[in-house]
């Protein structure tokens, strides 16, 4: 028997998975955001999952990684960005993946942009990825922000998905029509929505989203900022 672990939704597109091995922090965007469950100086994790370097999943991560030690995990180029501020990072190439002491994490494709401000505009930072994240038994899909992807079809076919985080805001990612379309395709056994309602660009009623998948036989949970779910 395989043991449990504990999903909490800080807000935004913000995960704290704990499991018995290890604490894993996902997309850290605390300080500024309106929505936010923790504090980023009161969070505690082994390891840090950046999908890319927009302020509102990149936003607390150097921070974090700095106090706690903990190693950041993204694409090669935002690894870089963060190692250069003295981070302990593991940079991976999407599609490729790694084991490490709590389980896998490998990169998926996401279909967006990754960038920092520099002092004449935005600056690319590598590819946006999402994250499968093979860990105690389960998978989970981490679309990050994407747009609907037929790459979506091909995980769905090939992976088990337990539970999938899934952006439904529109405006700057899918919304909750594609969203639904994603969930037939990725077929997992539990979605949660994130990125909506943090800012007055993706305003959404989550509650359409879970009809719309519910009509095709797949369970949602919308989850509060601090709510946890067991897997
Ligand atoms: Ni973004
Ligand atoms: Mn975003």
């Amino acid at each position: 028997m395989k043991s449990a672990i504990s999903v909490q939704y800080l807000g935004h597109s913000c995960f704290l998975i704990v499991t018995p091995k290890a604490k894993i922090l996902i997309d850290p965007f605390l300080t500024g955001n309106p929505k936010a469950a923790a504090k980023a100086e009161d969070v505690e994790c082994d390891f840090i999952l950046v999908s890319h370097a927009h302020a509102d999943h990149y936003g607390d991560a150097v921070s974090i990684a700095k106090r706690t030690g903990a190693t950041l995990i993204a694409v090669y180029e935002l690894a870089l960005h963060a190692g250069a501020q003295g981070v302990k990072v593991e940079p991976l190439g999407c599609g490729g993946g790694k084991d490490f002491s709590f389980g896998r994490v490998q990169l998926t494709i996401a279909h967006h942009t990754s960038s920092v401000e520099g002092s004449s505009g935005p600056v690319m930072l590598g590819s946006p990825v999402g994250f499968l994240i093979r860990i105690e038994g389960k998978t989970i899909y981490f679309a990050g922000d994407t747009a609907l992807t037929m790459d979506m079809q091909l995980l769905g076919e090939r992976k088990q998905i337990d539970l999938a985080m899934l952006p439904i805001g529109d405006h700057f990612t899918m919304g909750m029509e594609d969203a639904a379309e994603a969930v037939r395709m990725l077929k997992p056994k539990l979605t949660v929505p994130m990125h909506y309602n943090t800012f007055e660009a993706i305003q959404v009623d989550p509650g359409v989203f879970v009809r719309e998948a519910g009509k095709h036989g797949y369970q949602v949970e919308v989850m509060q900022p601090g709510a946890s779910i067991t897997l």
